[in-house]
């Protein structure tokens, strides 16, 4: 499926990057972490655990991202998981600012489009490659949301199926994943009495493990989905069909 492959992922300090490392090494693959230089120890000791190597930039910093994807070598997949939805951003329309605006697509948007951009070149070389760009359920347009994290997650899937358009050429497929609510440090960070009221109306009556999406986002990333680019699975016990 991926064995041999080198995959980089994103934020993968923790939450459902972690859960796809992990879940990468044991289906064999190279496995490269990355999270914010803050996230270092962390990386260390996860580096160590899963034999792996790491590397640290900030997303939302084009020239740290070149400068760190420089100190990798071969990578075959990646995944744009890093991503923010801090509870002081979760604003109505009229209240937010430009500078929140800039924080969240600099982070959501801007930091997967610099990723690829640092990959691609090597992907083009090798005539092959797999882009899965993480973005959610909240993007879809038709669900209850706060505006700008939606709108950064609907971004990066109007994204993908340009960048699989045109990197189809090169052998490389660009796919999205969309999960609904996942049980990690993000959700737990911003549970109110309404974030808890639509957990509860979750079809599934739960929040998905980060392996179950790991899994998704490994099968897309794998030679398994070799004829599918361009599109976004959504991944989320059913809450957008209610
Ligand atoms: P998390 O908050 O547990 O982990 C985020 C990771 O991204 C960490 O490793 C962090 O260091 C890294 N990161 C954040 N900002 C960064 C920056 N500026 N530069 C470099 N690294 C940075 O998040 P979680 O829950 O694992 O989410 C991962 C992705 O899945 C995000 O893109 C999120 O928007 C998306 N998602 C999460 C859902 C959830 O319910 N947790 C639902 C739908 C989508």
């Amino acid at each position: 499926m991926i064995e041999n492959k080198t995959i980089l992922v994103t934020g993968s300090s923790r939450g459902i990057g972690e859960a796809t490392a992990r879940l990468a090494k044991f289906y064999g693959a190279n496995v490269i972490l990355h999270a914010t230089p803050d996230s270092e120890y962390r990386l260390k000791e996860l580096a160590s655990e899963l034999k792996a190597s790491y590397i640290t930039c900030d997303v939302k910093d084009e020239r740290a991202v070149q400068q760190a994807v420089k100190k990798t070598h071969g990578i075959d997949i990646l995944v744009n998981n890093a991503g923010i939805n801090p509870p002081e951003l979760s604003k109505t329309f009229m209240d937010l600012t430009t500078s929140d605006w800039e924080t969240m697509l600099r982070t959501n948007l801007l930091g997967p489009n610099y990723f690829s951009q640092a990959v691609v070149p090597n992907m083009i070389r090798k005539k092959h490659g797999s882009i899965v760009n993480i973005a959610s359920y909240k993007g879809l347009g038709h669900v209850a949301a706060k505006p700008v994290y939606s709108t950064t997650k609907a971004a990066l899937m109007a994204l993908t199926p340009r960048m699989a358009e045109e990197l189809i050429e090169y052998g490389i497929r660009v796919n999205s994943i969309a999960p609904g609510f996942v049980d990690t440090d993000m959700t737990s960070a911003s549970i109110t009495e309404k974030v808890q009221k639509q957990i509860d109306s979750i079809p599934m009556k739960r929040k998905a493990k980060p392996e179950e999406i790991a899994e998704a986002i490994l099968f897309l990333a794998s030679d398994k989905a070799s004829y599918i680019t361009g599109q976004t699975l959504v991944v989320d016990g059913g809450i957008s069909i209610i």
